[in-house]
């Protein structure tokens, strides 16, 4: 049996960011086929909820289950075990991308090469940032027309921060798309058509100059190419692994996915350079993977698609040691040890028990309602791991009871649902209203759906009005006080009993700024 050093050592645990339809479903499906995960095109569901969803509850429920089956998904490739962690692609389930990400060891982005950066890119790359996590960027649909490649640089540079080093570059595009010539393999990517089928040719070449490029492309874009290259050369930096490891440099791959063009390129080069399982921080000291006591985290909880019976799969990242089956571990927020007779591994969308799991590895754990995203699980050691922030929700309503015979069910259910991480949940200062605040609107239907199909509880809602939810931090007594007294109708505590301003407008936060400078005011959980 191998030793966890050489577990770790294999263990390549990443996710996949995009604004929707940029082609994140279509690459992890490539990525699988290649590593013999699925046999098929088609086999990976996406996990978008489909325009107009809105109010089809069956479609959101159908959803729900796809995203379990591809909550994680494993491979091997090249005697890699790699696991690809889902994010959800619809906006409105930001939250759940946000906290996933806290899992991951290195994230490919995927950019559209028609419509360059979009939103929901810029967000999520912001949070990779914050944490300096390690980015690759794969720039889809070459097989369309898009954008200048200078351009897409520039503006990857500009919109999402990143310092980008090119290691693959486009020859020609849409119609008239030629290739790639990959820089870290040496070698240029053909992109032909046999039998109206687009295949890839791989040509090996001794660098630029070789005249097999002028032979396979012409020469009219051999020299073209040639002419890019030395401004590529002149303008972005050499490629260098630690400086991509510590977030600061970010390779970019060109491709089509669809096309499957690019795609192995893109893998071959993320075995070889992407990090293995990184350390983490718990509040009482750094955890190191080789340590050889089990640690490891929750950082999704997925309720049983089952109404009748109410348990649910915690999702657990393993950061040291070694995980086994049927061994008793410390739930260390409630100081609790449980055992587990059916923890679950993902490889491709197959669930199976497993016996022992390394760290990097997630494993699926059943939970009769212990575990709260976050929630940190030891062989006996008193260890919370850090970094599972919560963001300022966009939307905010008040909840009300709208059964009085069904109130302890509604309670239990809010409880529920917020340790799941569906919405965040305010109850304010000065009179206990509990307020929900969401990414997306669609979230409130989706609880008062679940409310009442899963708990036997009903809800309605009710406006309330605020422009954030903003975790207050205080070094100064006497103005917390003041605050406290001017400010308390506006005072909330979340569901860790921290002290939330939820500011009524952009107006009113500065102000509290302004007024209050030994305060600070921060839109997430974790400052
Ligand atoms: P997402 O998960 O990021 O939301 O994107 P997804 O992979 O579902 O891709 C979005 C659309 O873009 C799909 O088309 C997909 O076929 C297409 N696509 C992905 N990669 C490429 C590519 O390299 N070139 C071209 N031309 N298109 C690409 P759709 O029509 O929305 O869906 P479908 O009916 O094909 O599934």
């Amino acid at each position: 049996m191998s030793s966890i050093q050489e577990e770790i050592k294999k263990r390549r645990t990443f996710g996949i960011i995009s604004h929707p339809d940029a082609g994140k479903t279509t690459l992890t499906e490539k990525l699988l086929l290649y590593g013999g995960a699925i046999q098929e095109a088609g086999a990976v569901k996406s996990n978008k909820v489909k325009k107009g969803a809105t109010s089809d509850f069956m479609e959101i429920e159908r959803q729900r289950g796809i995203s379990v089956a591809t909550s994680v998904m494993g491979f091997e490739y090249r005697s890699k075990k790699i696991n690809i962690l889902d994010t959800p692609g619809h906006q409105d389930f930001a939250e759940d991308t946000y906290r996933t990400l806290t899992a991951v060891d290195s994230v490919i982005v995927v950019i559209d090469v028609a419509k360059g950066v979009e939103a929901q890119t810029e967000k999520l790359v912001e949070v990779c940032r914050m944490r300096d996590t390690p980015i690759i960027v794969f720039i889809n649909k070459l097989d369309r027309e898009g954008k200048d490649a200078y351009d897409l640089l520039d503006e990857i540079e500009q919109k999402l921060g990143l310092t980008v080093c090119p290691l693959s570059w486009p020859i020609g595009m849409g119609q008239d798309f030629k290739g790639i010539y990959n820089l870290w393999e040496q070698n240029l990517q053909l992109y032909t058509e046999q039998k109206k089928q687009k295949i890839a040719q791989s040509i090996k070449i001794e660098g630029l100059d070789d005249p097999a490029i002028d032979q396979y492309i012409g020469q009219e874009y051999a020299t073209e190419l040639r002419e890019d290259f030395e401004l590529v050369d002149g303008v972005y930096p050499e490629f260098n692994r630690e400086s991509y490891l510590k977030g600061q440099l970010s390779p970019v791959f060109f491709g089509s996915a669809l096309n499957n063009f690019g795609v192995q390129e893109l893998l071959n080069c993320f075995v070889e350079i992407a990090p293995e399982p990184l350390p983490k921080a718990a509040e009482q000291r750094l955890v190191k993977p080789a340590e050889t006591v089990f640690s490891g985290f929750v950082f999704k909880i997925h309720a049983n698609m089952d109404p009748k019976h109410r348990d649910r799969l915690a999702f657990l990242k393993i950061v040291s040691g070694k995980f086994e089956r049927n061994t008793a571990y410390r739930h260390t927020r409630i100081n609790k040890d449980l055992r587990f007779s059916n923890p679950t591994a993902f490889m491709a969308s197959k669930k199976s028990v497993v016996d022992e799991a390394f760290p990097g590895d997630i494993v699926g754990l059943h939970d009769t309602g212990n575990f709260r995203i976050g929630d940190t699980l030891t062989s006996g050691e008193q260890l919370e791991f850090k970094g599972i922030p919560s963001f300022s929700p966009e939307h905010f309503r008040f909840i009300n009871n709208a059964d009085p015979m069904k109130a302890k069910q509604l309670n239990k259910g809010i409880d529920q649902l917020m340790d799941e991480g569906v919405a965040q949940l305010f109850t304010l200062e000065n009179n206990g209203r509990k307020i929900i605040g969401t990414v997306g609107a669609l979230q409130y239907e989706v609880i008062q759906y679940r409310l009442e199909h899963e708990y036997g509880a009903k809800c309605t809602y009710e406006n309330y009005q605020a422009y954030k939810a903003c975790w207050v931090e205080s070094n100064n007594e006497e103005q917390l006080a003041e605050f406290r007294r001017l400010k308390s109708r506006y005072l909330a505590r979340d569901k860790f009993d921290r002290l939330v301003f939820l500011a009524d407008s952009s107006f009113s936060l500065n102000m509290a700024r302004e007024k209050f400078d030994q305060l600070k005011f921060h839109l997430k959980s974790e400052f």
